[in-house]
């Protein structure tokens, strides 16, 4: 790959590791025989290099790891069963009790359950910070034992935007951006300093809601050290996902080149509609950290949310009335979808928690895909009007 290679075509050429198959083979063993005594011990020791048992290493897992790393400029990548088994594998692998974890209050549901809930009863203290205010991670990651900062940006559902320089400038002994909605193709932070990026590649790498799959990019040795512990947290990828994963990446600059300029223009439509009391997209002029998006992001996303008039009683009729749109919690995929983060992908939050990550009662949130954007509209302008009867 040549250095000024664009990202469009990485994403065609990674991982190919010389094979002439154009589809990556799909590894189904999850052993491999040895010669004996020694050479199994060889393998094992060679650890993720080897070859003896697939929650190790398995080639076609290997083959994902590899694309993603050359996608995000990492020495390495890692891949787990899914992206709460990423997140949860790198917390427990960098901290031990007494440490200090500082990380933003607006986050995907499943991780703020995790840090309020089996992090801190592991004796892990976690200080939630509003991503929103400059200087927030840093003033926060001041104590002697402050092990990660976990950052999340743009972030589910409501988008706020986290400054990757700032995360990436802080001391902390390690820095975590979630970066999931953005995509590697939209930003990437281990060039702001950050030390690894996370994904849900489930969502848009994958692509096509049929891989579980999560990811870490990273120097090797962060990645040595997580992977050390990764093989006894057990939460390994699967190699079929790990393959639909990888087929996603050779579609995911043009799948996001046309998700992004969809969102972009729902967001926009969205904004003229008067029962819409609130639009946010990180692409919008209005959107209060637009600036700070433009300079870290070379798109915008093809997720964006919204708040109604009428609040829960409002989405529910919305959720009822699109026919088109799909009613389901993901996103990254071809469908358009729509969800009611407060009563699913962070339900169960106390309400204080709920509040701090924006995840308001009236808020419902569009995985934009790739259907034409006037089908679309109709779509949201039919349940707009029925949400409001
Ligand atoms: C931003 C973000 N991070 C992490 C996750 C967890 O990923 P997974 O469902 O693959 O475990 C999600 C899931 O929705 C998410 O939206």
């Amino acid at each position: 790959m040549s250095d000024n290679q664009h990202l469009d075509t990485t994403a065609i050429t990674a991982g190919r590791r010389g094979a002439r198959g154009l589809s990556a083979e799909i590894s189904t063993s999850t052993v491999w025989s040895s010669d004996g005594l020694s050479s199994t011990h060889e393998e094992i020791v060679r650890g993720r290099r080897g070859k003896a048992y697939s929650r190790y290493t398995n080639p076609t897992v290997r083959q994902f790891e590899e694309a993603v790393a050359e996608l995000e400029g990492a020495q390495d990548a890692l891949a787990f069963a899914s992206g709460m088994g990423a997140i949860a594998t790198v917390i427990f692998a960098l901290c031990s009790p007494g440490d200090h974890i500082v990380a933003q209050q607006q986050l995907y549901g499943g991780t703020l359950a995790l840090l309020a809930g089996p992090v801190r009863r592991m004796g892990i203290e976690v200080t939630f910070v509003d991503a929103t205010m400059p200087g927030a991670f840093a003033g926060a990651a001041n104590k002697p034992r402050t092990m990660l900062v976990i950052a999340e940006t743009p972030a589910n559902p409501a988008l706020a935007v986290a400054d990757l320089a700032e995360v990436g400038a802080i001391g902390a002994p390690f820095t975590l951006v979630d970066s999931t909605l953005a995509t590697p193709l939209c930003q990437q932070p281990l060039r702001h300093g950050v030390n690894i990026s996370l994904h849900s590649a489930t969502k848009a790498i994958g692509g096509h809601n049929d891989a579980l799959v999560g990811v870490i990019a990273a120097d090797t040795d962060i990645i040595d050290a997580v992977w050390a512990h990764s093989v006894l947290h057990g939460a390994a990828a699967s190699p079929y996902d790990a393959h639909n994963a990888l087929r996603g990446i050779r579609t995911l600059a043009v799948r996001q080149q046309r998700q992004c300029t969809t969102a972009a223009m729902l967001a926009s439509w969205f904004a003229t509609r008067d029962v819409c009391t609130a639009v946010h997209y990180p692409g919008l002029a209005t959107h209060p950290q637009h600036a700070l998006a433009s300079r870290q992001m070379t798109g915008f996303g093809s997720v964006l949310s919204f708040e109604i008039n009428g609040g829960s009683a409002a989405c529910a009729r919305f959720l009822q009335a699109v026919e088109l749109v799909r009613p389901a919690t993901s996103l990254g995929g071809p469908e358009t979808l729509v969800c009611h983060p407060a009563s699913s992908t962070h339900h169960g939050l106390d309400p204080e928690s709920l509040s701090a990550s924006a995840a308001g009662d009236g808020l419902l949130r569009i995985s934009v895909g790739l259907e034409n954007p006037a089908d679309l509209i109709a779509d949201f302008e039919r349940a707009l009007t029925k949400s409001q009867s």
